[in-house]
């Protein structure tokens, strides 16, 4: 059995059913996600865009020369090309990705677009520990500066995101900083148009991933018995994002039956939402002091600017 079987098996089996939601992004659910970005609902990747137009060349002076900016990510996107760009003589940009083929192209892009620029990819899991050595570089940079844009933080419960930054306060080192994109809480029916939009991208987003366990595990199940829903979970402080079993249906995956019946569902992907005051708390927690934060013009994205605390 292959870890997308395994975890498979394992999500269909937990009550209530779930999915990891690293499943959704294979090449055809990257694209959807794409998509998702340029729908009129989803709010999240224009208001970080224009965060960084506007506040970046505040961003930069915080950091100031000579920095090592190090992505969590493969950073093919315009806004590590914006980022590199505000910057006064970068020392070197590591992008720090687990697939080697989105690591050689990104790096190949950016090479492109800043041929001075001495970048040092990193090919490594940064759900788990770096060790700080391994971004070592001579000479050294003025400070490391740990970069996450995105709210890909808000994939993560609470407990999984003070994890990470822990690890990203340990790489940052002493004099370093952490810069971290978060997606701020708003009204509820805002937040479920942006994950349920009108055009239906989410729900293609959200069912490919069962076309996967089709296709790639040879599971039998009926992808019409199933339907896209997105819902706030005010406890936690997140959207999450639900495949709805409309009639009586079954999966089947690896010889292992898993009956459904109406209303069921399994939970796919969530987004947890943060205030301000509230994601300082937690960077608090990691040993991270919140230095600055940088808004987008309607307030629904933050960018913040962590440092080590003492
Ligand atoms: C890529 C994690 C930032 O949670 O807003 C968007 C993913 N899922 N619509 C988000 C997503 C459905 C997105 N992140």
């Amino acid at each position: 059995m292959n870890d997308f079987e395994l975890d498979v098996i394992n999500g269909l089996s937990h009550s209530p059913r779930f999915l990891p939601c690293k499943y959704l992004y294979d090449e055809r659910g990257s694209d959807l996600f794409e998509q998702i970005c340029e729908t009129k609902d989803y709010y999240v990747t224009r208001a970080d865009l224009e965060l960084h137009e506007t506040q970046l060349p505040k961003i930069s002076q915080l950091i100031g020369p000579n920095a090592h900016i190090i992505e969590f990510g493969s950073g093919a996107g315009t806004k590590t090309q914006q980022l590199l760009a505000s910057l006064t003589t970068p020392r070197a940009y590591t992008p720090i990705e687990i697939s080697p083929t989105a690591l050689a192209l990104s790096v190949e892009a950016l090479q492109a677009s800043f041929p001075a620029l001495d970048i040092i990819p990193l090919e490594a899991d940064y759900t788990q520990d770096i060790d700080p050595d391994d971004l070592s570089l001579d000479p050294p940079a003025s400070r490391r500066v740990v970069y996450f844009p995105g709210s890909t933080i808000g994939n993560f419960t609470r407990e999984e995101a003070l994890g990470f930054l822990q690890r990203m306060a340990k790489i940052a080192q002493k004099n370093g900083a952490v810069l971290v994109g978060v997606d701020l809480v708003k009204p509820v029916d805002q937040l479920l148009r942006a994950y349920d939009d009108d055009e239906g991208i989410t729900a293609q987003f959200n069912k490919n991933l069962l076309a996967r366990l089709k296709e790639e595990l040879g599971a039998e199940l009926d992808l019409d018995a199933f339907e896209h829903e997105a819902r706030f979970n005010p406890v936690l402080n997140r959207i999450e994002m639900h495949l709805v079993a409309k009639t009586p249906t079954t999966i089947v995956v690896a010889n292992q039956r898993f009956d459904f019946a109406v209303g069921e569902t399994i939970h796919t992907e969530s987004s947890h939402k943060y205030t301000i005051e509230d994601f300082q708390n937690l960077a608090a927690q990691a040993g991270l002091k919140a230095e600055q934060v940088w808004l987008d013009g309607e307030a629904r994205f933050s960018m913040h600017y962590l440092v080590p605390k003492p």
